[in-house]
């Protein structure tokens, strides 16, 4: 079994290099007849390739996907072979490091489709292979070609407005799942997985590999890596950690029923049913007075040893500063739970 399949269009630039690829209907583990196919047509020798084609390849391709029944897989080969813009056909074998730019954005696209989900591709060295490009509105332009397209687009009397210059294209461009709302679509990139029900507000970031499992509001930063549980909230500007620069090495995840208070933070996972304080940032190493149900002091811990506990209230007590940590939990239950390894 193959592990992954796309018909891509994409942009060049002058030197004939991949910028980037759209893939309007990736697969994960496609079948093997759409492989054959692509084998017999192409020349496909296996492993991971991504084939530049031509027109008549396409034809070619559309009229063996039909024979074999893969008939939307065949309508968008027809359609490619019209288009003014190079078409690329990707074949991964395994899901193994990317050697091409076509292979990450298959993989990027795998993920905000949902066929894949965070953490379940592997993604190292892909920022060797995303070119640093402007992102306008004619679509993405290497950085060392923007000068000229500027001047060609002013003389012709329009103008190239380039929306950001970035690695990364916003997923809006490539994939839109369904049941989402996003107020601005150039705070989520694309590899994000955002999971039916989500409403990412204006303050709200998704970056790649990272993502939402269901019904949530975000107005929080979501960063590479994070993943947030169903029917948990990020407020408004608060932070989860990454673990790209400096956030250490362990991944923060949000549990189920969760609340992130406005411009509050987290650097260790949470539970499911935790609250933040709005304006708490809860670092690993952060000091926590634990407090049972009747609000005694059970022990003062660091907050990584709270790590995926259920059921936590956090807040930096108004009076004496304190970071404090309430539960519903008696003491002798918080204390089997912390020592449970011991
Ligand atoms: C931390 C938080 C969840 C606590 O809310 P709560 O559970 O409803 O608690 P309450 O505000 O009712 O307070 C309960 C008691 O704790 C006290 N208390 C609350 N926060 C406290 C603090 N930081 N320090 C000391 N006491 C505090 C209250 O004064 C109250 O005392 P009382 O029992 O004597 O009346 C809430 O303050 C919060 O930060 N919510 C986040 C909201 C948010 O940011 N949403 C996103 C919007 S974009």
């Amino acid at each position: 079994m193959s592990f992954a399949f796309g018909i891509g269009i994409g942009t060049q630039n002058n030197k004939g290099e991949w910028l980037e690829v759209f893939y309007q209907l990736p697969v994960i583990t496609p079948d093997n007849g759409l492989i054959e196919v692509a084998r017999n047509v192409l020349g496909y020798q296996g492993g991971n390739q991504a084939i530049a084609v031509k027109p008549e390849q396409l034809k070619s391709l559309a009229d063996g996907l039909r024979q074999i029944g893969q008939m939307e897989q065949s309508t968008l080969a027809a359609k490619a072979a019209d288009s003014k813009r190079p078409v690329v056909v990707t074949l991964l074998d395994t899901d193994d490091t990317a050697s091409s730019t076509p292979e990450v954005y298959l993989k990027l696209h795998l993920i905000s489709s949902r066929q894949a989900r965070p953490h379940e591709l592997k993604l190292d060295g892909i920022f060797g292979l995303l070119p640093n490009l402007a992102w306008t509105n004619e679509g993405a332009v290497d950085l060392n070609e923007l000068p000229d397209r500027q001047l060609k687009a002013r003389i012709e009397g329009r103008t190239l407005e380039v929306k950001s210059v970035d690695k990364f294209p916003q997923m809006t461009d490539y994939v839109v799942p369904k049941g989402v709302r996003i107020a601005d679509t150039a705070r989520v990139r694309l590899g994000a997985y955002v999971g039916e029900g989500t409403t990412v507000m204006h303050e709200g970031f998704i970056n790649f590999n990272a993502g939402t499992e269901g019904k949530s509001m975000i107005e929080g930063r979501i960063s590479a890596g994070v993943m947030i549980g169903e029917g948990s909230d990020l407020g408004g500007g608060c932070s989860t950690m990454g673990t790209l620069s400096g956030g250490g090495n362990i991944i923060i995840s949000v549990g189920e029923n969760c609340l992130i208070g406005a411009n509050a933070g987290i650097g260790i996972p949470l539970g499911d049913r935790c609250k933040v304080e709005a304006g708490l940032y809860i670092t690993a190493g952060t000091k926590v007075a634990l407090l049972d149900e009747n609000n005694e002091l059970v022990e003062v811990v660091k907050a990584r040893d709270l790590a995926s506990k259920t059921d936590l209230l956090f807040r930096r007590n108004s009076q004496t500063g304190a970071v404090e940590c309430k539960s519903h939990k008696t003491a002798i239950e918080l204390n089997e739970e912390l020592h449970a390894n011991n």
